[in-house]
């Protein structure tokens, strides 16, 4: 089916460049564990999403810093290959590109340690005409926290001030400003960050009552997503919580599944599904995800996950 036309989703984000490493398992403290692979991506939480929103054929808009260093030009070489826009990646001279470090076990799993430079040198003025008229004509606006806060507050005030629907993935996990209350209508967190944010441990959907009875989330229009893995998601907004039941496959890396899950999600929603629905179409995107190494090689296409859906 081809996609609903909509206008482009608007991603605000990060670009690291990930150095990876498949091990037998992961790390403990203080422990060294040898393995047999190593390989080097794209990603970042930022642009990881917009990538999956362009592979689903979306329309796109992506804004972004890397360094000019070796790691922000090979960025752009392969982004380039793809006919990934490019308008919105500020190439930042004397910047660093931010890297990840990640470590994969054989079931998937990961740990994942980062250093944003360029990311977090992202300024508000940097903030400039082009991105303001293209978050006011986009159908939903995305954030994530790899960037500066204030940056981040900025980009939803503006999307809010043009009654542009607003998401922030809120990873990684750190205190918020209480002003992002208001300005977000749509959060994304995996079940870790649900935890951080709510105080609680979160497995499964029935976990998310903490947030379900949160008043931010009765009394106005927000809608949480929780991600859990291979048990599914949940959706909780004011009618309670809804699950999204977990779909069977065989991991090969989870690195940018919440990415990939994230991406979907705005597609769903910039096509007018219910969240509900968003969230069911973002959980078969992000399941295909993660049966390839490297966060952005498992982004499946539009084609894919149809192909997916009928075997
Ligand atoms: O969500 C996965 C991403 O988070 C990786 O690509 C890594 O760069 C980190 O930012």
């Amino acid at each position: 089916m081809a996609p609903a036309a909509h206008k482009p989703v608007c991603i605000v984000g990060s670009i690291v460049y990930d150095l990876v490493m498949s091990l037998p398992h992961l790390p403990g403290e203080g422990e060294t564990v040898l393995g047999d692979k190593f390989s080097t991506f794209i990603g970042g939480k930022g642009l990881n999403q917009a990538m999956q929103i362009f592979r689903l054929d979306s329309p796109i808009t992506f804004w972004g810093r890397a360094g000019d260093d070796k790691f922000g030009r090979e960025v752009i070489e392969v982004l380039k290959a793809q006919g990934f826009p490019l308008d919105g990646i500020h190439i930042a001279p004397g910047d660093q590109t931010a890297v990840g470090m990640i470590y994969v076990a054989p079931d998937g799993r990961n740990m994942i340690g980062g250093v944003p430079t360029a990311n977090m040198n992202f300024k508000l003025e940097e903030i400039g005409d082009d991105l303001r008229e293209a978050i006011r004509d986009s159908s939903i606006v995305s954030v994530q926290l790899e960037l500066p806060d204030d940056v981040n507050e900025t980009v939803l005030k503006l999307a809010r001030d043009a009654g542009v629907p607003t998401l922030l993935n809120a990873a990684p996990y750190h205190e918020l400003p209480g002003s992002f209350i208001d300005l977000v209508d749509y959060w994304v967190v995996n079940e870790i960050e649900a935890g951080q944010f709510f105080d609680c441990d979160v497995l499964t959907a029935d976990d998310c009552l903490p947030i379900a009875g949160h008043p931010q989330v009765l009394d106005e229009s927000q809608v949480w997503v929780v991600t859990l893995g291979d048990r599914g998601a949940a959706v909780i907004d004011k009618n309670g919580i809804s699950p999204v039941p977990g779909i069977e496959v065989d991991a090969v890396d989870s690195t940018g599944a919440g990415d990939s899950f994230t991406g979907g999600f705005a597609v769903g929603i910039a096509e007018g599904m219910t969240p509900v629905d968003a969230a069911g179409f973002a959980n078969r995107v992000a399941v295909q995800s993660v049966t390839k190494l490297g966060g952005m090689s498992g982004l499946p296409t539009r084609s894919e996950l149809q192909i997916a859906r009928r075997n």
